[in-house]
Formats: structure tokens, sequence, C-alpha cells
């Protein structure tokens, strides 16, 4: 029978869970990168190779975030009949984490610096609503999965036409993100008000326009 964590086990969980996420190199995907051999980049100038960097750190960033969003969810949220479900997305996210990061070595950049910030921000926000309850919090992974899937159709426009590679794995992470929203709604996630949709759009433009540069 499996025994229940203790408090100690719990703390060793979350920091080993924290470490994953925030160190280079620590997290490993449970799918191989959609950039597989058979996709090859076309030309770019150093200019387009710097571009195509800077939006693969903001999608990098985004993961960090939401690693640590359904990592403060899980801390407090019930979830009595999706807990399966959310930690499996929440594998998915790793999958992402680990693509992004080894697209972002092939571009010869470096993740965001900035990472440990927004990871704590995001961790907070996840406990938060899932201490307020359920819905909210399911409703927050909602808005979230929509939010990323924005920055990802946009992206995946301005990327260098010869980023065959970076195309490629966001186009799979779209995939993902749109089915975890709609997985987070059906097991009823309440649909966030605008004002507070807005709110996390003006969020998400602080972090894109930092992590872009840093
Ligand atoms: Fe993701
Ligand atoms: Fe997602």
């Amino acid at each position: 029978m499996p025994r229940s964590l203790s408090g100690t086990d719990r703390v060793i969980h979350q920091f080993d869970n924290v470490l994953r996420t925030l160190v280079p190199g620590a997290a490993s995907a449970s799918r191989p990168s959609p950039a597989t051999d058979a996709v090859v980049d076309g030309e770019m100038s150093l200019d387009e190779r710097h571009h195509a960097a800077g939006l693969m750190r903001i999608n990098h960033t985004g993961e960090v975030c939401a690693q640590a969003l359904y990592q403060g969810q899980g801390l407090t949220a019930k979830l009595p009949d999706v807990r399966g479900q959310m930690e499996e997305a929440a594998q998915e996210e790793i999958d992402h984490l680990a693509w992004c990061e080894d697209r972002l070595t092939e571009l010869k950049a470096h993740p965001s610096r900035l990472n440990p910030v927004f990871f704590a921000a995001s961790f907070g926000m996840g406990a938060l609503a899932g201490a307020v309850g359920d819905r909210v919090s399911l409703g927050f992974v909602a808005a979230t999965e929509e939010q990323v899937g924005k920055h990802l159709d946009e992206h995946i426009e301005t990327l260098p036409g010869g980023d065959r590679r970076s195309r490629a794995v966001l186009r799979q992470m779209a995939i993902d993100e749109a089915h975890h929203a709609q997985q987070a709604l059906e097991a009823g996630g309440a649909r966030f008000p605008a004002p507070l949709k807005a709110g996390m759009t003006l969020m998400s433009r602080v972090m894109t326009k930092t992590v872009y540069r840093w």
C-alpha cells in the first residue's frame, strides 16, 4: 500500500520539482521533440536567428510558468476527480519545457535569467487559485492555456520563414495547450470574466517584453 507523504517528503518532492524546472538540462521529455532529424531549417540571417531565439525564450519561460502553475495548484487544490488528468497535463508541460530548451541550445541562446521570478509568481498564483476552490483553479488553468495558445499562434506566424524546427515544436505545443484548456473547462473550470483576462494579458505582456531580451 502506498504510504502517504510526510511533510518533509512533500517539501523534498516540491524542491525536486522546482530544480527540475529551473536548472537547465534537468527536465527530460517523455515524448521525442517534434523537431526531428527530418525537419531541416532553411537559410536564416543573424538577425533572424536572434529573433527566433527571443521568441523561443518567451515560450520556454511560458512553460516554466505553466509548470509552476500546475505545481502550485497541486499543492492546494482538492481536484478529487481530475488530479490524474492535471498531472498528465503537467507532464506534457515538461515535454514542452525540454523541447524549447533544446531548441534554444540549437539557436545558441540561453533561457531567461528571470525564470526564477516568473516561477515564483506563477507558483503563488496557482496555489492561491487552488486554495480559493477547484472551479477557480481550473478556470485559471483554462484562461492561462488560452493565453499561451494565443502567443503560440502569433509566434508561429512571426518566426523567420527558415526556422522550421522551432515552428514544428510550437505547432505540437499549440495542439497540446488547446487540449489542456478544453480539459480544464470540461472538469468544471469557471470561465474567467473579461477584466480578469485583461489583467492576465497585461502581465503576460510584461513577461514577453522582458524575456525576449533577458
Ligand atoms: Fe505547455
Ligand atoms: Fe498546457
